[in-house]
């Protein structure tokens, strides 16, 4: 048979797919992990510290399965007040409970035939994982306060930045939903894991912010190069984008101008230090911080992560002393709005191109 001189859409590189940026070794195994399991219905838990782009390959799994034309659903459990949850994942009956004055169907009806994407898994209430563990096994629910029996066919994508076998072993997660879960898990990387990706990201980056906002930035210095390349990024991909969206405002010229990045979080303790309470609490407040890239509030900010209401995470930062990359809550939350409205421009232009 004759071979066709132009690339059929299978015959792209898997990282031109699902604009998931970037070609090191770490993440095309990542991106052959998406190709084998997407096929299947197999259940997928996808594990990874905060900004690595889990939500990015939980739709690309669901773009490369036969459920493409259905519905792909995102519920974060860190964002649900857990007494809100069970009606918001499963649906309620007219009177259910003070104030269920109608009756709601629940995301995995309304994704029936597609996809769920089950964010912050970690956080699921103890109580509402049986319910969980019996859709999966079973595909069936019961809406709060009914009696019908619905089934429904869903794929389920879960992600979590938890140690789910330490919460295991804690008895904060159920070890029977732990392996239902655990069918096919994927590790994405950290991004200083990986930093053979750094250039073809900032690229990829300042490309669209210089075209959104007008700018001519094509002249990237090796030191610029070599200082994204060397910084640990502790907010990984999302930190480097929201860097690169200000560094692309600090660059009226030709050439990208960095801003400061923050200094580089001090290392670790070694794991037999500190020995004191409050040494251990000031550990654990600063290894958050650093993962959240110093945002306190929001689902994914470090108050959530601790347990902590904002107010009493904010009156402990102050008397540790802590100090907050500048801005960071702030850009964040800035930034996710342009986030959102970037990939559906990317979306477009992929299904243009
Ligand atoms: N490889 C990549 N190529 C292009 N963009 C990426 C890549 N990885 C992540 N991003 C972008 O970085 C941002 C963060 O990614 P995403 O929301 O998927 O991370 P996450 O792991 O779900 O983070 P969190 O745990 O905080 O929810 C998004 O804007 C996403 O589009
Ligand atoms: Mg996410």
């Amino acid at each position: 048979m004759e071979s066709s001189a132009l690339p059929v859409e299978d015959e792209l590189p898997a990282n031109r797919r699902w604009n998931i940026v970037g070609d090191s070794a770490a993440l095309r195994h990542v991106l052959d992990q998406v190709e084998i399991v997407a096929p299947t219905d197999a259940t997928v838990v996808l594990l990874g510290e905060t900004g690595t782009g889990k939500e990015l390959v939980a739709r690309a799994i669901h773009e490369a399965s036969e459920r493409r034309h259905r519905r792909f659903i995102k519920v974060n459990c860190a964002a649900i007040p857990s007494g809100l949850l069970e009606s918001e994942l499963f649906g309620h009956e007219r009177g259910a409970f003070t104030g269920a004055i109608a009756q709601r169907i629940g995301r995995f009806e309304l994704g029936h035939g597609g996809t769920l994407f089950l964010d912050e898994v970690g956080e699921l209430p103890l109580e509402l994982q049986p319910k969980l563990l019996r859709v999966l096994q079973e595909h069936e629910f019961e809406r709060v306060g009914g009696t019908r029996t619905i089934n429904v066919d869903i794929r389920l994508i879960a992600a979590t930045n938890r140690d789910l076998p330490g919460m295991v072993e804690a008895g904060r997660f159920r070890d029977d939903l732990y392996y239902r879960l655990n069918v096919f898990p994927i590790a994405i990387p950290p991004l200083r894991d990986r930093p053979d990706d750094v250039d073809a990201l900032v690229d990829h980056f300042v490309g669209e912010y210089a075209s959104r906002m007008n700018r001519h930035v094509d002249v990237i210095t090796r030191d610029t190069r070599e200082v994204l390349r060397s910084y640990p990024w502790p907010g990984n991909v999302r930190e480097l984008q929201n860097v690169i969206q200000r560094a692309v405002i600090l660059s009226p010229g030709g050439r990208l101008i960095l801003p400061p990045l923050p200094v580089s979080p001090p290392p670790r303790p070694a794991p037999d230090e500190p020995n004191t309470l409050e040494g251990m609490q000031r550990a654990l407040v600063t290894r958050v911080l650093e993962e959240t890239n110093g945002v306190i509030g929001g689902p994914n900010g470090a108050a959530v992560r601790l347990g902590l209401k904002r107010t009493t995470l904010q009156s402990m930062i102050k008397r540790f002393g802590l100090s907050l990359p500048h801005e960071a809550a702030e850009s964040e939350i800035h930034s996710h709005g342009r986030c959102r409205r970037l990939g559906r421009e990317h979306e477009e232009s992929w299904a243009l191109a």
